[in-house]
Parts: C-alpha cells; sequence; structure tokens
C-alpha cells in the first residue's frame, strides 16, 4: 500500500527566490522535495543549502516527451507530496499528469490573473498602462494560466517604473503570497 500523500514537491527551472522564500518560511519545513527540469538550474544549490532532496527530470536525457512525461509522473508518485508547488517551473506539465493532480497542483504567476497570462507579464502591464500590478497563486489547469484563482497580491505601478523595478517589485509580494497560500493548503 502506498504511503498517504503529505508535504510539498516544489518544481523548478531556474533561480529558485520562490523556492528559498518557501524554504525560508513556515511551509519550508513541509517541503518533502525539489524536481527540477534543468540540471543547470540555480534552485538546486537553494535545494541543497535548505537540506531538501532535489530530483532532475531532465527532457534532454530522453528519447521521446512521453517518457519524460512518465519519468515526471513517477518521480512524483513516489514522492507522493499532498501539494505540487510549480515555483517557475517552465515547462507545460504534461496533460495526464495536469488531470491526475487535479486541486493539488498550484502555480505562482507574475500578474492579477486573469490579466497577462503568459510570458513578460510586467512589460505588458505598462504597455497597457496598469495602475497596479501583482502575483497571482492559482490551480494548475490545461488551460496555462487559466486555473481557479487561490489568491492574489497587489502592488502599485509607479511613476518611472520599468519592467525590472516592477518585476522586483511584484516577485517581493511573490515571496509572501505563495508561502502563505502553501500553508493554507496544506491545512485543508
Ligand atoms: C516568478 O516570477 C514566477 O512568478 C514565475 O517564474 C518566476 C520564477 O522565479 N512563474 P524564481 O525561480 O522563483 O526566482
Amino acid at each position: 500500500m502506498s504511503a498517504p500523500a503529505s508535504g510539498i514537491a516544489v518544481l523548478i527551472s531556474g533561480r529558485g527566490s520562490n523556492l528559498r522564500a518557501i524554504l525560508e518560511s513556515p511551509a519550508g519545513a513541509h517541503v518533502s522535495a525539489v524536481l527540477s527540469d534543468n540540471p543547470d538550474a540555480a534552485g538546486l544549490r537553494v535545494a541543497a543549502a535548505g537540506g531538501k532532496d532535489a530530483f532532475i527530470v531532465a527532457p534532454e536525457d530522453f528519447s521521446a516527451a512521453s517518457e519524460w512525461a512518465d519519468k515526471l509522473a513517477e518521480t512524483l508518485a513516489a514522492v507522493a507530496p499532498k501539494i505540487v508547488a510549480l515555483a517557475g517551473f517552465m515547462r507545460i506539465l504534461p496533460p495526464p499528469l495536469v488531470r491526475a493532480l487535479a486541486g493539488r497542483a498550484v502555480n505562482i504567476h507574475p500578474s492579477l490573473l486573469p490579466q497577462f497570462p503568459g510570458l513578460n507579464t510586467h512589460a505588458r502591464a505598462l504597455a497597457a498602462g496598469a495602475r497596479e500590478h501583482g502575483c497571482t497563486a492559482h490551480y494548475v489547469s490545461e488551460k496555462v494560466d487559466g486555473g481557479e484563482i487561490i489568491a492574489r497580491r497587489k502592488v502599485p505601478v509607479l511613476p518611472g517604473d520599468d519592467a525590472e523595478s516592477l518585476a522586483a517589485r511584484v516577485l517581493a509580494a511573490e515571496h509572501k503570497l505563495y508561502p502563505q497560500v502553501l500553508l493554507e493548503l496544506l491545512k485543508k
């Protein structure tokens, strides 16, 4: 019989600042594993510094996308997390995995969804003349950045902002919002 699902698995691809914020928060104690699709992700060092097991499941190590998808699902099944938290995971989760994880996989996105799904959110918010911007924690669904919204955190767009200054303000908001949301979801 398999163990009951518990804890959080965090999926990363890059720098891992959200992972760091999670690990430094009360949610950090509940992180049971980190998975990266990128062997060079700086976030792997964040995981190691936090004493967390890290698994690399990189598409280039497989001859077919379906093999990568199978390995990802197998690795997650072995970890058996209650919550799967995407934190800068830059790949679309395979649809069968999204369905298997319905209601348990969440993502942090750097805009006030449903505004600005996808990439380059800060430049797009500035180009649209937005007066406020922010971040959204949402459930993962087959529609990218389109799953049910769990919580949002707003920041102002200030005169003189460029994409970089706005990104930094939003990132700080992500670091506050995401750990809180994950802890709440664990309690459910
Ligand atoms: C964050 O802005 C997050 O909202 C987006 O990807 C970025 C990841 O940053 N999904 P980090 O790797 O957590 O520093």
